[in-house]
């Protein structure tokens, strides 16, 4: 998803910053526009470090004269690019250039060259807010299907109180995300989020683990938690921060995830299984380094408690999620967990594909259901795999039949 955030010149343009944050989380892609008197309140730089992207403030390109084609057709570019338009804070002068059509920059000539839903949050001195001329180019964009996120009463920054103060980030990113379609269609589930690796200690200053990042897990999560759902995650060492929202449980080895999962598990609706688990560790830990010696180290390794299929055996109406990460004859393995482990789906991902697997930002993943379905995606960001995994959560609860039946009309 791509969204324009046009920021006006008010006092509330420095709340545009983490408005950037916040919709970056839902997984958007936020390219902000300044008016030239926005510009009076924060600057381009802190959404450029924020976005990546450069901040379009200027019609024309001024290093070269406007005589850069790309840059005079920029803001059609923009505005066949965007999903949605978004202006927050607005101000009273641009609500009214936006209510009459007049387009004297970039941000006013994109709302008008846009055929995307257009999103308004205004913020303004009440008197301004409540003046006759205001009411009017409001209701003008909303009688035009512009959805006003209205602006709450307060103490507001130029000393007076009522109406005017911008409404909080959470209201604007909640109407960003219903034009959007993105949906908070998971307000009934609790849903527990294995993510990471495990380690298995030889001795106290070495141990065994794997690639995983958490990435994967993580997305899961924050993608979940989007969508309403009461989120644990339960991780092992990695080096995110757990997403916002969510009950966090650090462990470190297999045995300390087993019971962490055992644990939350009874209050569950779903279980996903993204960590990369130890299959072995060491029978015999050291507690003492082991000293180096000429010649071979045999180490004795012994099999993990196989989490995902042990809560499977007790799953009663909760959906299984595991993931298989495979380097060769990827359906055939990640069938025969789907039937090992009893899960209700599987995630298959092949680790050694471009762009796929351990610590990427991206991932490929192919679906496969107990019906015997399968459904195969192309390489996305993990947050938008995680939302695909997620649309099929609350199918896997149905009987396999009617689960099918929903996923075919979809
Ligand atoms: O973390 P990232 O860097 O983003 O990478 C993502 C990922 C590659 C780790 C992820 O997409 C993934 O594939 N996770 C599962 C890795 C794995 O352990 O796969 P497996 O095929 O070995 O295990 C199958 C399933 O059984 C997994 O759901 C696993 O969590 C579970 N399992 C495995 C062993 C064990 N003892 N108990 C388990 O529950």
């Amino acid at each position: 998803m791509r969204v324009a955030l046009g920021v006006s010149g008010g006092v509330a343009a420095y709340k545009a910053a983490e408005l950037v944050r916040q919709l970056q989380r839902e997984g958007i892609d936020v390219q902000v526009v300044m008016t030239e008197s926005a510009r009076q309140f924060i600057t381009p730089l802190t959404f450029a470090a924020l976005t990546g992207q450069k901040v379009i403030t200027e019609m024309f390109d001024g290093e070269s004269g406007g005589a850069n084609v790309e840059s005079a057709i920029e803001h059609i570019a923009v505005a066949q690019r965007i999903d949605l338009l978004v202006v927050a804070p607005a101000t009273a002068n641009v609500i009214a250039k936006m209510a009459r059509g007049v387009a004297d920059d970039f941000l006013t000539t994109l709302y008008l060259a846009t055929t995307a839903p257009v999103v308004v949050a205004p913020a303004m001195n009440v008197n301004m807010w409540e003046h006759a001329a205001t009411r009017e180019n409001v209701e003008a964009l909303r009688a035009r299907g512009v959805h006003v996120v209205p602006p709450e009463e307060g103490y507001l920054a130029c000393g007076m109180t009522g109406a005017g103060r911008l409404a909080s980030v959470e209201s604007i990113v909640g109407a960003v995300c219903a034009r959007l379609g993105i949906a908070h269609d998971l307000q009934e589930e609790t849903i527990v989020v294995t993510a990471g690796p495990t380690c298995e200690d030889l001795d106290p200053v070495r141990f065994l683990t794997n690639r995983s990042s958490g990435k994967m897990g993580y997305a899961l999560a924050q993608a979940a938690s989007r969508r309403g759902a009461r989120v644990i995650l339960i991780s092992g060492p990695t080096r995110l921060d757990p997403p916002q929202g969510v009950q966090f449980v650090a462990v470190r080895s297999t045995e300390e995830m087993h019971r962490a999962v055992l644990e939350h598990f009874p209050s569950a609706t779903a279980l996903i299984m993204a960590a990369a688990v130890a299959d072995y560790r060491p029978v015999s830990p050291q507690t003492k380094k082991i000293k180096r010696a000429n010649g071979r180290l045999n180490l004795e390794l012994e099999s993990t408690p196989d989490i995902l299929a042990d809560m499977a055996r007790g799953k009663g109406n909760r959906a299984i999620v595991g993931f298989a990460a495979e380097t060769e004859n990827v359906a055939a393995h990640a069938r025969a967990k789907l039937e090992s482990k009893q899960a209700d789906l599987i995630v298959a991902n092949d680790v050694t594909a471009d762009g796929a697997g351990f610590d990427h930002d991206t991932n490929i993943i192919t679906l496969y259901f107990r019906d015997g379905s399968e459904k195969a995606f192309a390489r996305m960001p993990k947050i938008d795999a995680a939302h695909r995994i997620l649309d099929e959560l609350r199918g896997l609860r149905q009987p396999v039949g009617q689960a099918a039946a929903t996923r075919r009309a979809r």
